[in-house]
């Protein structure tokens, strides 16, 4: 039976250990770099709340269902999709879901990667204390000339890369738990530095109004399915990769609680990174919709200004490097799941055809900043078309499966067995994800494509 099946790659040693893992995957890049630009680009308070909206209405319903079915399934999301389709009598071809989510993983990677690789040299940066006086043309050159390099992004990618895959070779439920524990924390104090720090600003209060004070004239179609996207992205969802971690975690454990404690743990992280750079922002006359450099523009602003500041810039990115690291893993984990199941694959051999696959690609998205930066498919840049391609569109369409799946095609019994959610509770999440959530991702497609 598979009910008392355990995963062939291990299990969590607690359900502490899969809190800290998904935290881990979940808080990244996204937190602090993603959402702080994307919310600039797109006018602050209206897009915040839709991004606030979603992870309430979509996310959380879906990243129940995810770890529920990976759970059940105790494989790579292929297989396991596999599994639960047979489990279902349903179509078998469900497991293409499982495909499309390692390809988003492979393609989220390759510039995942780069973008940590920035972090990378930021740390020899504020190691060197090329932050100190903290005068903002001077740090706006500073990142101009470091993004004009392919070699130096080619060169901090490559650290990166190499950093993840020997990590995932060795096991994600290793060192990285260890680490976890306490880096989050760790980076949780230092992001309460910075909102402090920025109170100083003397525009603590501009940058909050630039947050939270929803302006609707600001956003259209495009801005929504960007929110909506974000929200899958921040959250790990729609690929697959909450769905292999919810297969290595133990029985009996409160899904839906721990699903909700990765959220809030999320989502706190992404708004006090944003109270945090939006002052710096507005103080120094910056734009906030400068795009994908604007961290590396201002908290280094921050950094140069305050005492100690190059040892707080150094704590800074080298947690922002781990937090990314530990989001990374997850992007890469079901593709190498699945090379170990199916391909009979040592796990050192699937990371290392894996990551050189990922590697390759992030080639392309370095030369994006510079030498391809003409080079536009679609109107966007190589970059720009694999972060629209995976947040905006493959991530919202996995999801939408996702939900579909667990609220139509799964048997109620067996959800309900795999969740322990009794009476009006396992109601609701059945209700979100075979109604609300499926229909708001559609909805929002059809708007963007113009049908209304
Ligand atoms: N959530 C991570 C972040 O915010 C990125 C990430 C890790 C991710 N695993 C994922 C995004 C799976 C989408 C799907 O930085």
């Amino acid at each position: 039976m598979s009910v008392s099946k355990k995963s062939i790659h291990g299990e969590w040693s607690s359900r502490f250990t899969f809190i800290l893992a998904a935290t881990g995957s979940a808080v990244g890049l996204g937190n602090i770099w993603k959402f702080p630009y994307i919310t600039g680009e797109n006018g602050g308070g209206a897009f915040v709340l839709v991004y606030l909206l979603c992870v309430l209405a979509i996310g959380i319903p879906i990243m129940i269902a995810e770890i529920m079915m990976g759970r059940r399934g105790r494989q790579s999301p292929i297989n396991t999709m596999q599994f639960l389709a047979e489990e279902a009598s349903a179509d078998k071809r469900w497991h293409f879901l499982g495909w499309m989510g390692v390809l988003a993983g492979f393609l989220i990677l390759s510039y995942y990667s780069v973008i940590a690789g920035w972090a990378l040299s930021y740390v020899l940066k504020a190691f060197l204390g090329s932050f100190s006086g903290g005068d903002s043309e001077h740090i706006k050159s500073l990142f101009d000339q470091f993004i004009a390099s392919p070699w130096q992004l080619i060169f901090w990618h490559t650290v990166f890369m190499v950093a993840t895959m020997v990590i995932v070779a060795r096991g994600v439920s290793g060192g990285l738990e260890k680490a976890v524990r306490f880096l989050m924390p760790a980076l949780f104090v230092i992001l309460l530095l910075l909102v402090g720090y920025a109170m100083t600003t003397g525009f603590y209060e501009q940058g909050l109004e630039f947050m939270f004070d929803p302006d609707f004239s600001k956003i259209d179609g495009d801005a929504i399915l960007t929110a909506m996207g974000h929200a899958f992205f921040t959250l790990s969802l729609g690929m697959g990769a909450i769905m292999v971690y919810g297969s290595y975690l133990p029985k009996h454990v409160s899904v839906a609680q721990t699903a909700l404690y990765i959220a809030g743990a999320d989502t706190i992280v992404a708004l006090l990174a944003g109270m945090a750079i939006f002052p710096i922002v507005f103080a120094n006359g910056l734009e906030p919709g400068s795009g994908p450099g604007l961290i590396f523009q201002t908290l280094p602003i921050a950094f140069g200004n305050m005492t100690a500041g190059w040892l707080f810039g150094v704590m800074f990115f080298v947690l922002l490097v781990f937090a990314a690291l530990s989001s990374s893993i997850s992007l890469i984990e079901p593709a190498v799941a699945w090379l170990v199941e199916n391909k009979d694959m040592s796990r050192r051999t699937a990371s290392i055809w894996s990551g050189i696959v990922t590697w390759l690609v992030g080639v392309a998205v370095a030369f994006s900043f510079n030498i391809w930066s003409e080079i536009t498919v679609f109107d966007k840049s190589v970059f720009d078309l694999l972060d629209y391609l995976t947040a905006n569109l493959m991530l919202p369409i996995g999801g939408f499966c996702i939900a579909v799946f667990s609220g139509w095609v799964m048997k109620k019994e067996h959800s309900q067995e795999e969740l322990e959610l009794f009476g009006l509770t396992y109601d609701l999440w059945h209700y979100l994800v075979k109604f609300i959530a499926p229909a708001a991702v559609f909805i929002v497609f059809l708007h963007v494509l113009g049908v209304f």
